[in-house]
């Protein structure tokens, strides 16, 4: 990889200043070894026991820096670091730190932490700026224990109510407003009140381009936009020995009819274009009882409006028919959803101009993943730095970046933050 110039010991701030990569590194396994996985990676799913330890100790490493704390109503977390006109509206750096059940110790969790590291290099080289930076971590990104991912930055933004937000059920039937206030994470502000300057997001790629490449950095300049479609399919619950074939309705069938046609929805619309099942819940689930019920969650995702658009059609037409042909019911509801995004144009230069004086080797990129950065460029300029992930694995315990990734990133991420938060003294 190519890794720049070399990290400068001096502590004043230039063209050529890094952030603390060993502080960086030590904060994220720190922060790894809450709610540790089974595979060398994490299960620190939203709104759990270990979700309020990690954000116990985000809070205490930000405080010892001088950070001041707000939480709003869903449980969102910023920490706001002064800045010297009273009037400027702060620059926003986040991500989340909840993750999937056999999640990875990077995603999401580097972009907060790296906000951090941001503030505390800050804080090292006696940085003022006009604008205060608000450190943020944001409530159930990952969407993997309540649907849809982004919760809480949809609320934010406006795009999603707070009941619904409250209303959100997991696999056991626990909600999420319930589950926020056992938790000790329901903060009084109320959401979106807080307004942006602008809003800033490093994320590992999730993919395999950067590596693939060799760049340190990818300079994203638009997001893939996203639907859930989650199915209830409704069978008839019958013995799966003494049924004949012609006297079954199959809604196991149905399910498997439906996601291989999916999969030609989404072959038929190559390029820049995804689909697949990650969740399904067979009822009873038992080996000799043909199900009466399958839920299932269709992701579907496309940077063109115009082809995601189609493929959910096409999705929701041939699933009708698929069911109607085998005598299954079938519901169709969306649970998840947001356009492609285009990054705010202004802020991507800064991110390519710092990639660019800091040395590194980058190249523009179109992230795959959603991200809480998604739903805050409704409401504020906004833009993403990403950085590699070794073979592109992510939502995998699996998931592994270097030190030297993670720092490039970070260092990017500082020089356009204070680009954008301009540096008074
Ligand atoms: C969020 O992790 C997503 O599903 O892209
Ligand atoms: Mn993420
Ligand atoms: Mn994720």
């Amino acid at each position: 990889m190519t890794t720049g110039p070399s990290r400068s010991g001096a502590l004043t701030l230039g063209d050529n200043t890094r952030i603390d990569s060993a502080r960086l590194w030590d904060s994220l396994m720190a922060m790894a070894q809450i709610g540790p996985g089974i595979a060398g990676g994490n299960n620190r799913q939203t709104l759990t026991d270990e979700d309020a330890q990690g954000r116990a100790l985000f809070q205490s490493w930000c405080e010892a820096a001088g950070l001041s704390m707000g939480v709003d109503e869903v449980g969102n977390m910023f920490m706001t670091r002064a800045g010297e006109d009273p009037d400027a509206l702060p620059v926003y750096v986040g991500s989340h730190l909840d993750t999937q059940p056999t999640g990875g110790k990077y995603d999401g969790v580097l972009g907060v932490l790296a906000g951090l590291e941001v503030a505390r290099r800050m804080n090292d080289l006696g940085i003022k700026t006009k604008h205060p930076v608000v450190i943020t971590n944001w409530t159930n990104e990952e969407g993997a224990r309540f649907a849809p991912a982004m919760l809480a930055s949809g609320v934010f933004a406006g795009e999603l109510s707070l009941d619904y937000a409250y209303a959100r059920k997991d696999m056991e039937g626990k909600s999420f407003g319930d589950e926020l206030a056992r938790i000790g994470w329901r903060g009084t502000e109320k959401v979106g009140a807080r307004k942006m300057h602008a809003y800033y997001e490093l994320h590992i790629e999730q993919g395999p381009i950067l590596e693939a490449e060799e760049c340190d950095i990818g300079v994203v300049t638009h997001c893939q936009g996203l639907w859930w479609l989650e199915f209830t399919l409704t069978g008839k619950e019958a013995h799966t020995g003494s049924t004949p074939m012609k006297m079954r309705t199959n809604a196991g069938l149905a399910m498997a009819r439906i996601l291989e046609m999916v999969q030609e929805v989404a072959m038929d619309a190559q390029p820049d274009a995804v689909g697949g099942v990650g969740q399904m819940q067979f009822s009873p689930n038992s080996r000799n009882v043909l199900p009466g019920k399958v839920v299932f969650t269709v992701d579907i995702r496309s940077p063109d409006l115009e082809k995601l658009t189609k493929m959910r059609s096409q999705i929701e037409a041939r699933g009708a028919e698929i069911c109607a042909e085998l005598g299954v019911g079938c519901t169709i509801e969306p649970v998840g959803h947001f356009d492609p995004v285009t990054f705010t144009p202004e802020l991507v230069t800064a991110v390519r101009g710092a990639a660019q004086k800091l040395g590194y080797k980058y190249r523009d990129l179109v992230s795959g993943a959603g991200h809480d950065a998604c739903w805050a460029a409704k409401v504020a300029p906004t833009t993403m730095v990403m950085c590699p992930c070794v073979g592109g694995l992510s939502h995998n315990e699996a998931e592994e970046i270097s030190p030297d990734w993670a720092a490039a990133g970070t260092d990017v991420l500082f020089h356009a933050v204070l680009e954008t938060a301009q540096v008074v003294e």
